[in-house]
């Protein structure tokens, strides 16, 4: 199959992501009202949700980013992560809040939390659009979460199968092969 027999069952439309997006820029900027933050996002499946949340964020804050492969199957995270672009930015003192699109097993953010951490940023936050929580195979703080979905493979407004999907505005879930959504 290819093209939009692939795109399923909708489940978060574009209304409810800007929506829930604004709703987080103001918790975030209110949280963050005296000390800038560090957005901090993952490449590449956290820039649509990054550029809508910045813009709608009513405190200065800076941008750097990441990008991570975990190795294991197409669908699942081994919890081995390799660092593909390090951030350009020393986090020592900063104030710095990841930006991730889908936390799944956790396995992924769990490694960046460690592995950030260790650079003594003053705070470490975690904003993810996305979380699957019956997927969760480590327990994570994660301070704003947009949405918890089903166990589902999710597609569109940055989340790609196969590298294709992810400049859908809304959320839909992945049509399998076999029929079965
Ligand atoms: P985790 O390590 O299992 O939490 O997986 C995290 C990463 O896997 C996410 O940052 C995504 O890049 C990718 N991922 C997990 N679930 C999905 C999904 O449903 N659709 C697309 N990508 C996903
Ligand atoms: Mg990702």
């Amino acid at each position: 199959m290819e093209g939009e027999e692939l795109i399923g069952e909708v489940l978060v439309t574009e209304e409810d992501l800007q929506r829930r997006v604004g709703e987080l820029a103001d918790e975030i900027s209110r949280d963050y009202a005296d000390r800038p933050p560090l957005l901090v996002a993952i490449l590449k499946g956290a820039v649509p949700f990054l550029a809508d949340l910045m813009r709608r964020l009513t405190v200065p804050c800076e941008l750097d980013f990441m990008a991570v492969s975990s190795y294991g199957s197409e669908t699942d995270s081994s919890g081995v992560v390799r660092i593909l672009k390090d951030l350009d930015i020393a986090i020592a003192g900063r104030d710095v809040l990841i930006v991730e699109d889908i936390i799944d097993s956790g396995l992924t953010l769990h490694y960046l939390l460690r592995n950030l951490q260790a650079r003594d940023p003053e705070s470490l936050e975690v904003c993810a659009l996305l979380t699957k929580p019956e997927r969760r195979r480590v327990d994570l703080p994660i301070r704003y979460v947009g949405f918890e979905i089903p166990n589902r493979f999710a597609i569109g407004y940055g989340l790609d199968h196969a590298e294709r999907f992810r400049n859908l505005s809304y959320v839909a879930a992945l049509k399998q092969g076999d029929g079965a959504a």
